[in-house]
């Protein structure tokens, strides 16, 4: 499967989940293609990291394309890798739409309180428009990200999102939790944490596993984490 996270708006949570899918996937046996499409080069720089911590044995391979590469060279790997993960910008660009193009899933995190949901139109049109012209689906996908602990704009967040005819709301909420930050500053995934913050893997485990059921990717209970570095 080629997945894109993306969306029209800086700073939701993009590269969180892109590297924390790309991590989750490979844990689980599957050889992964971590793509960053985005010039800031976040996913980048959490490889990099994660490479320096685990002595070159990250457990998945990276790249770095830009513009219509994107496209032409994904379309290139996918018969390589089980899975490619594509990080990209905050913005409508040629990358990210190259990126939609040849891509299965979309994942596009939202906050709440923020101004990411005056782009939830934008994000439907932009995936409306990228349908039109794909002859594979496009599975889109909404996600809340940086979710309060407690309280009711979450909920309301979610009222808003589930009401999309293009993107379907995906639960569980990601709350916001300083291990997401701690762990991706030294390029770990959340569910490598140490100490392992028990409420955030719960969360990330529970949506990866939702969005695979939908998808149809078989995820396999009894495979050993500790087989899967390659
Ligand atoms: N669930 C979360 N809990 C706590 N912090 C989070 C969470 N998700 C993201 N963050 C933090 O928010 C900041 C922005 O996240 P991230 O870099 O993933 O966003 P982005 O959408 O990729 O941004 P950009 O548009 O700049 O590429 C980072 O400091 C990250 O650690
Ligand atoms: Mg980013």
């Amino acid at each position: 499967m080629i997945f894109t996270v993306g969306g029209i708006k800086g700073g939701s949570g993009k590269s969180t989940i892109a590297t924390n899918l790309t991590v989750w996937l490979s844990k689980r046996g599957f050889d992964v293609l971590l793509v960053d499409a985005d010039e800031q080069e976040t996913a980048t720089k959490f490889t990099k990291w994660r490479e320096h911590i685990t002595r070159g044995a990250s457990g998945y391979t990276a790249t770095v394309l830009t513009g219509d590469a994107v496209r032409q060279q994904v379309t290139k790997f996918k018969p390589k890798f089980d899975h490619i993960v594509i990080d990209t910008g905050g913005r409508d660009t040629t990358s990210q739409r190259a990126a939609l193009f040849v891509s299965d899933v979309y994942l596009v995190p939202f906050n709440p309180r923020s101004f990411d949901l005056w782009t939830i139109a934008d994000v439907e049109n932009l995936v409306k428009e990228v349908r039109s012209l794909k002859p594979d689906e496009l599975h889109a996908f909404s996600i809340l990200n940086r979710a309060d602990p407690k309280g009711s704009d979450n909920k309301d967040l979610a009222v808003l999102l589930s009401e999309s005819f293009v993107i379907d709301y995906i639960a569980p909420a990601i709350v916001s939790r300083k291990s997401f930050a701690n762990t991706a500053s030294s390029g770990l995934g959340v569910i490598e944490g140490n100490p392992v913050d028990e409420k955030a893997v719960g969360e990330i485990d529970q949506l990866f596993t939702k969005i695979m059921g939908i998808i149809g990717v078989v995820i396999d209970a009894n495979f050993s984490a500790k087989t899967s570095v390659k």
